[in-house]
């Protein structure tokens, strides 16, 4: 983990306003590992005050690529970062999923802008895995197709794709799969990983999710980002022993 002072390379507005910020930040892209996160400074300023954490959706060389929607003050902040401009990066952050696993068929289940860590994860799976992948929104300008591969969607208003949520449609398409060792990835909202969760122990599934929560530090200092346990007594730090989780370790 290192604080870098990393370069603004490129702002891309993909559809439906998800913004892609590129940066030059070899530090970090040179040992990240699909499913961490950074933790970005938005502003020089202290407003605000904190860094806003955000996945590591790509990496091509020296180059990080993060993906984000405009929500608040800081995502805001950093659309309106120029090219060029220098961007204080803590990182990488969080464990990542564990995808050299023995399993034959990786299925991504995405809701929204859970997709972000996928593209990086797509790159390193290896390449004898098959791949498919379930993109859910609530309606279609809410599903995100970006670096995704050998996707199916869903929406909640049936706008797009699949009329339901992404589980139902994962649900809909298991046989599809043809494999009997599959291994899901999940990241999305938490009602979506909850369900997911359900899903993958009673359909028997190894599963890791992604999980998110408000967060300070980062890396496991100030305790804020407590997610309870539930193969032990108490809780586990979403920063430090997550992000990514096998669905049986905690409480969604
Ligand atoms: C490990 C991790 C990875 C993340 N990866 C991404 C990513 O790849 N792309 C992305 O766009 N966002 C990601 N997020 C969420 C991102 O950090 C927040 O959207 C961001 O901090 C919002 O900052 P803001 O200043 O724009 O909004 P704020 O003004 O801080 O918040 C605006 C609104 O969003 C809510 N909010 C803020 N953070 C979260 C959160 N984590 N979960 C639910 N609601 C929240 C606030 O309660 C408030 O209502 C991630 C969060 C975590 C913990
Ligand atoms: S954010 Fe500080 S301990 Fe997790």
């Amino acid at each position: 983990m290192q604080i870098t002072n990393s370069k603004v390379a490129q702002i891309i507005e993909l559809e439906n306003s998800i913004n892609l910020i590129k940066v030059h930040c070899p530090e970090i892209a040179l040992s990240a590992a699909p499913g961490q996160f950074c933790n970005i400074k938005v502003s020089e300023s202290t407003f605000p005050l904190l860094r806003r954490p955000f996945s590591i959706c790509d990496v091509d060389g020296e180059f990080i690529y993060f993906m984000f929607n405009l929500v608040g003050e800081g995502t805001k902040l950093l659309a309106h970062k120029k090219i060029g401009e220098e961007l204080d990066i803590l990182g990488p952050l969080g464990n990542g999923f564990n995808y050299n696993d023995d399993y034959e068929a990786a299925v991504f289940v995405g809701g929204g802008l859970g997709v972000a860590p996928f593209p990086f994860l797509l790159q390193r799976i290896p390449s004898d895995k098959k791949i498919f992948s379930f993109i859910g929104g609530r309606s279609a300008k809410d599903v995100i197709t970006y670096g995704q591969k050998n996707y199916l969607i869903s929406t909640d208003d049936g706008s797009k794709g699949f009329k339901g949520n992404v589980i139902e449609l994962l649900n809909e398409n298991l046989k599809l799969i043809a494999s009997s060792n599959i291994k899901i990835f999940g990241c999305g909202p938490t009602p979506m990983l909850r369900a997911l969760k359900d899903f993958a122990i009673q359909n028997n599934l190894n599963c890791e999710v992604s999980t998110e929560c408000a967060m300070a530090c980062g890396f496991g200092i100030c305790q804020g980002c407590p997610i309870q346990a539930a193969d032990k007594e108490g809780y586990y730090l979403v920063c430090k022993d997550g992000p990514v989780f096998d669905v049986k370790k905690v409480v969604i």
